[in-house]
């Protein structure tokens, strides 16, 4: 694999995520806050065994652009917990009607649609009080804005928002080339995409820089969502998923389905590779992100 010799990934991954956990569990309001179930519900979510890919991608692109210390930390829990939202709505009835979440029940199913959906609308919305209170403290204000407005766009309407809603639609249909790279890069790829340029953002990275970042992190979004489908097609995800949602599974618009599983494969790889040369000039501070792009096609869960 080029460019991840000498580098211990999960070691780092380990270290990674002791310290994103440990930030989240600062930022996020004690569970017995007032109206609790809000509170419950929202912490069941964001500790419920995510790998906290985005977060860490973001901290990885900080420290490849030169950052260091923990100002990054408020702009890395921020897409995390947008993330772990775009996870709560994704599962409810209305969308996926899934009952089971990293092998635990979903959040509906625990605390009811109402409250899932508002633990979701909380999340969004304490993303982005965090990252203007907490980090505009931490960072310039100029970096923090140009930050938040790159996560915002990708949550929304440039991004996973518009992807959900073309995924729904082309449920159960033919999608043509175009519309199942667009789903993809939308609906998953968009927010990673915004993790590794706002690492570089936060570390006052020129534009050439971000815009290296950029596409590097479109590049591993993209791999990261056919992954997740490939995953799913070959039964990898098991006792995670109940075998009614597999099955409906099959009705969505995925790479494996379009191109089946060798060539979805194939098209991983050289997203990865290409993602690689994206950033093969970060030197010895760039291993973390090309680890991480490896991780993407390595990964079982
Ligand atoms: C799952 O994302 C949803 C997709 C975009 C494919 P992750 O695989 O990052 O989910 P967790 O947070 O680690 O469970
Ligand atoms: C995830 O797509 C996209 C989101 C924005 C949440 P999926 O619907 O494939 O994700 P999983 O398989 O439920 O994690
Ligand atoms: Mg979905
Ligand atoms: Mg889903
Ligand atoms: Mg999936």
């Amino acid at each position: 694999m080029k460019g991840t010799k000498r580098f211990d990934l999960d070691s780092y991954l380990g270290e990674k995520r002791q310290v994103i956990n440990s930030a989240l569990d600062r930022y996020l309001p004690e569970e017995d806050r007032y109206p609790q179930v809000l509170h419950k519900a929202m912490r069941y979510s964001v500790f419920s065994g995510g790998k906290r890919f985005r977060p860490i991608l973001c901290v990885a692109s900080f420290e490849a652009s030169g950052g260091e210390g923990e100002s990054i930390l408020p702009v890395a829990c921020a897409i995390e917990f947008i993330h772990t939202y775009s996870l709560i709505h994704d599962d409810l009835p209305c969308m996926d009607d899934d009952d089971l979440r990293r092998g635990k029940p979903t959040s509906h199913k625990v605390f009811g649609e109402a409250v899932a959906v508002l633990a979701g609308d909380a999340l969004l919305s304490f993303a982005v009080e965090l990252v203007l209170g907490e980090g505009a403290r931490m960072s310039s204000l100029e970096c923090t804005v140009r930050a938040l407005r790159d996560i915002v766009r990708a949550a929304g309407l440039d991004g996973m928002v518009a992807g959900q809603v073309v995924d729904m639609e082309s449920q159960g249909k033919q999608a043509d080339e175009r519309t199942l790279h667009y789903i993809h890069a939308k609906k998953s790829g968009a927010l990673i995409a915004s993790s590794a340029r706002c690492g570089g953002i936060m570390a006052g990275a020129d534009d050439e820089a971000v815009a290296r970042l950029s596409d590097f992190g479109e590049k591993v979004g993209l791999a990261f969502q056919i992954v997740d489908d490939i995953l799913d097609a070959e039964g990898r995800f098991g006792a995670l998923k109940s075998g009614s949602e597999l099955d409906r599974r099959k009705d969505k618009v995925t790479y494996p389905g379009v191109f089946g599983l060798a060539r979805s494969k194939q098209i991983t790889r050289d997203l990865i590779s290409g993602a690689k040369d994206c950033v093969a000039d970060t030197g010895v501070r760039g291993l973390p992100l090309m680890s991480l792009a490896d991780l993407v096609i390595n990964r079982s869960s």
